[in-house]
């Protein structure tokens, strides 16, 4: 090794030994006659002094040494003198005093600063330079907090039995409701691989093959539009076990995430167990099948009493079924006019962003005797009004909002309003970490544009057993032995109990419309496995990066993937996709028809 120690490893104990250390400089102050220089590794920083008096050779050397340099040094620890001591460097009691130094590598200037974090620093630049970008201790902080929870999974499901298991990248396509990303074969000429979109298949296979319980930490392959929670090729922890129903796999990932949580990182479980709500109940209290639970803001159901006030759009909505829901708000109602006036607009327009038409407010006086303010108190007499304020449980100081409209658009409108009012009211303890179980998903969703069912989850998902008998005369009415795991307002795991026979997996295909043929062209490996003694079985798969995203704290999973891609799923610091010569194309059999004219790093 090129060092006796970690530079972040230094402490009291060390004074007066001789050590080596090598890493990166990462800030140096020229006193003139003494140089300091904060030397960095992985573990951490150590302050190097070099004294021109004691050591001219070395202090001539550190003189052209800049940031970003790479440098091997050797020299003593000297215990700091009583007022040099920085407590807020783990290294902080010590400094090395140099007596040798020698310059592995210089650097150019980067980009942008390592040593310290930057407001708006741009993320193209930070892309384009990753390597740089990841020697910022807020990346490394989080790609370490990756490993340490890939090993804590790794160790917890061994175990518990399980056994790793990789699965081909080079496959058949196997939906997961994204297109696929497709690999030509040159062998083959016209033939294609399909990237997995997950190993749902192959893992359904390992089941039937008698391994019984699987894991793997393993790349899924998605072409869909990115957003902040996703990447084209992401991780997923994807498991599978025999014999178990739903309870047993609930149970084994409430383990796992308790411990990840608890054993891992300094952060807090709401909830003990998991909390469970049917999707249905999500969407009528939260408007969102991924609710975040670290903050209360309820949706009420008011309906009933709305439809009595004297307010045509709320009693002409209800007689048509839609419903009129009520969010109470802590505080607001005690404001100023002024205030409230902004506050609401500001709600207002948000909620027309997503399809309402209008955002009916009560404000809630902190006093007793004072008045309930909002153009809509005048529709609700002084009963009607107590009445309302009952069923939400109104508090003094209360600002109440009010939607109304189709299901779909109240849902959309709770689910924006909730995220806003929690970041605008500052509602959120970053150190809080509440997952909740969402059960009760329907099998199918009806698909207006191709007038057909699509499976609501994937193809291999069970019906509830009950409802076996509606799978052809009422689909809708199915429910399918799914769950999601929701964490923080991010959907991190989905997951069900499987169909292990082959007539019911026929039943499925041909309800969603695909035929006979296609089926056993696309699925028939799996259609035949299931008549070789196919055991009951079920998994999940947490998305290893929104886990670590939401432990981490970061807003957005490109924070906790060492090399990730943008928006326009394009690598910017090697500069993909990018074309390739005719030679390779006509190897692959492929001519293409169009081109992307882009500049190749903004792809
Ligand atoms: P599902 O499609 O729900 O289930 O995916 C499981 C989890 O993977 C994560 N995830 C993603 N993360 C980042 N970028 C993406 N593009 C992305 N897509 C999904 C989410 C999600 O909850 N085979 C089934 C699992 C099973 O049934 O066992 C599956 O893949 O956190
Ligand atoms: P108006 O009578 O149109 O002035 O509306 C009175 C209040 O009701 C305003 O604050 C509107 O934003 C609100 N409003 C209008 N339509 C709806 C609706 N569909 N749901 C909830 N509030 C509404």
């Amino acid at each position: 090794m090129l060092k006796s120690h970690a530079c972040g490893a230094l402490r009291a104990d060390h004074a007066d030994q001789e050590v080596t250390l090598a890493g990166w400089v990462h800030r140096r102050r020229d006193q003139g006659g003494l140089i300091f220089l904060d030397l960095r590794d992985r573990q951490g920083i150590a302050q190097l002094v070099i004294d021109e008096e004691q050591t001219p050779d070395v202090h001539l050397k550190a003189k052209d040494v800049r940031n970003e340099w790479v440098v091997q040094v050797r020299g003593i620890v000297r215990q700091r003198p009583e007022g040099m001591i920085n407590p807020n460097l783990p290294t902080g009691e010590v400094e090395v005093e140099v007596n040798q130094i020698e310059i592995l590598n210089a650097a150019k200037t980067p980009p942008f600063y390592i040593n310290r974090e930057e407001e708006n620093l741009d993320e193209a630049l930070r892309m384009r330079y990753r390597y740089l970008d990841l020697r910022r201790e807020r990346m490394q902080r989080n790609i370490i907090l990756r490993h340490e929870v890939v090993r804590y999974i790794r160790s917890f499901l061994s175990a518990r039995d399980f056994i790793e298991i990789e699965t081909p990248f080079l496959f058949k396509t196997t939906p997961e409701g994204a297109r696929d990303y497709l690999v030509p074969s040159r062998v083959h000429p016209g033939r294609f691989y399909a990237l997995p979109q997950s190993p749902q298949q192959l893992k359904q296979l390992l089941m039937v093959a008698g391994f019984e319980r699987y894991f793997q930490i393993v790349r899924c392959f998605r072409d869909e539009d990115q957003r902040g929670d996703r990447q084209p090729e992401f991780t997923q922890l994807d498991l599978e076990m025999s014999f178990v129903d739903r309870e047993d796999v609930l149970d084994l990932i409430e383990g796992l995430m308790t411990g990840i949580v608890e054993d891992v990182t300094d952060r807090e479980l709401v909830y003990k167990p998991f909390p469970r709500l049917s999707l249905h109940e999500a969407l009528e209290r939260y408007g969102s099948d991924k609710p975040d639970l670290r903050y209360d803001l309820v949706a009420i159901d008011v309906s009933e009493i709305a439809g009595r006030s004297g307010f045509s759009v709320f009693t002409t909505n209800v007689e048509q079924g839609k419903p009129v829901k009520a969010i109470r708000v802590p505080g607001p109602g005690g404001w100023s006019n002024s205030q409230i006036k902004k506050f609401h607009k500001e709600l207002e327009d948000l909620t027309k962003s997503v399809g309402a038409k209008g955002l009916a407010y009560m404000a809630v006086p902190e006093e007793e005797d004072g008045e309930v303010r909002g153009p809509i108190g005048k529709f609700f007499p002084t009963e009607l009004k107590l009445e309302l304020f009952e069923a939400v449980g109104v508090q003094p100081g209360d600002f109440l909002v009010f939607t109304s409209d189709t299901r779909e658009i109240v849902y959309a409108v709770v689910d924006t309003l909730r995220r806003h009012l929690a970041v605008e009211l500052d509602l959120i303890d970053p150190k809080k970490v509440a997952f909740v179980w969402i059960i009760n998903f329907p099998l199918f969703e009806w698909n207006e544009d191709e007038a057909r069912w699509d499976p609501s989850h994937h193809l291999f998902t069970a019906p509830m057993r009950e409802d076996l008998a509606l799978l052809e005369s009422e689909p809708g009415k199915v429910r399918g032995q799914q769950y999601d795991l929701a964490c923080n307002g991010y959907e991190v795991a989905g997951g069900s109990i499987r169909i292990h026979q082959r007539d019911v997996q026929e039943r499925i295909f041909s309800l969603i419309g695909l035929e006979v043929e296609d089926a056993k062209q696309k699925f028939g490996h799996m259609l035949e496995a299931f008549e070789y003694g196919t055991p009951p079985h079920g998994g999940i798969a947490p998305g290893l990066d929104r886990l670590v995203m939401i432990l981490a704290g970061e807003p957005n999973i490109r924070e906790v993937i060492a090399f990730p891609k943008t928006q326009q799923a394009a690598d910017l610091m090697a500069g993909a996709p990018s074309p390739v010569l005719p030679e390779q194309l006509e190897e692959l059999h492929i001519a293409l028809t169009a081109l992307d004219e882009a500049p190749e790093s903004s792809a």
